[in-house]
């Protein structure tokens, strides 16, 4: 089995301590790694369980869109959560993953990438990373699990964005700062931000993480469109409240709250 540069045992011995990467899963090839976590929690896998594959065939992104899953190119990983949390205290989960990715790629690639808003992360104007997370509460009294899956453009080349239609739209490290970066290296750190992010989350210090999140945006005080199917607003991103809604100003003294959609920053 070849997982081209992804090297298990690196990444295993590097998480062996851990809560989230003691168990981890690899996958040549798989049809969705949030697909292979959603299985695992139906057949009981444990809390911090991680799949990470080197292609996918059905990679899914936000919106019902699809993800460009290169073979031997992206990040492709899931993690499984069981995360000793409210279920009213869920949804800022979602808010860990873009961070945690952002706070990897820049200390080990040593660049400066951005959040938007409420999961991407951009580089130099263009997507590096994109965060689908997904809740799963099979019975109102059983346990409930939340999927957080996270891809990541590292090795792919300017001819995979360009025959994907996403040239304008997408870029990958590897691109961005000429040389090429260390899989290993960055899920390993991916998966250490995640721990510590999870970690301030469950012992009720959301807001240093609102803190850092919004240290890493560069959306506030700008104009941004905001779209949710075919609805769309537009005005100033003012913050984050404390739940990690984004808060829109769309008139004079008229400020609006959002928990999903969609922001475009105005060029
Ligand atoms: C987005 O649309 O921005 C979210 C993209 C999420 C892609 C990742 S790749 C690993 C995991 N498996 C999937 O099928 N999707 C997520």
């Amino acid at each position: 089995m070849t997982f081209s540069d992804i090297d298990p045992p690196f990444i295993e011995n590097m998480r062996n301590q851990a809560e989230i990467g003691r168990e981890v899963y690899f996958f040549e090839s798989t049809d969705s790694t949030n697909l292979c976590a959603e299985r695992a929690f139906v057949d009981g896998a444990k809390h911090g369980s991680v799949f990470i594959a080197n292609s996918q065939s059905l990679g899914r992104g936000r919106f019902g869109r699809s993800w460009l899953s290169t073979p031997d190119a992206g990040i492709y990983l899931s993690i499984l959560l069981r995360p000793a949390l409210a279920k009213e205290d869920c949804p800022k989960i979602s808010l860990l993953p873009g961070l945690a990715a952002v706070l990897a790629i820049n200390e080990v690639c040593g660049v400066q990438a951005k959040l938007k808003w409420p999961n991407d992360v951009l580089l130099n104007g263009k997507k590096i990373c994109g965060v689908l997370s997904e809740f799963f509460c099979p019975d109102p009294d059983d346990s409930y699990g939340i999927i957080v899956g996270i891809g990541i453009n590292v090795h792919h080349n300017q001819g995979h964005f360009d025959r994907a239609g996403l040239a304008d739209v997408a870029t990958s490290l590897d691109i961005e700062t000429g040389v090429p970066q260390n899989r290993n290296i960055l899920i390993s750190a991916f998966l250490e931000e995640m721990e510590t992010l999870l970690a301030l989350l469950v012992t009720e210090k959301f807001e240093q993480v609102l803190k850092l999140w919004k240290s890493h945006c560069e959306m506030f005080g700008k104009d941004i469109t905001l779209s949710q199917g075919t609805t769309t607003y537009k005005g100033k991103a003012l913050g984050l409240d404390n739940q990690g809604n984004l808060l829109l100003e769309t008139g004079e003294n008229k400020t609006m709250s959002f928990s999903s959609g969609e922001t475009t920053l105005k060029k």
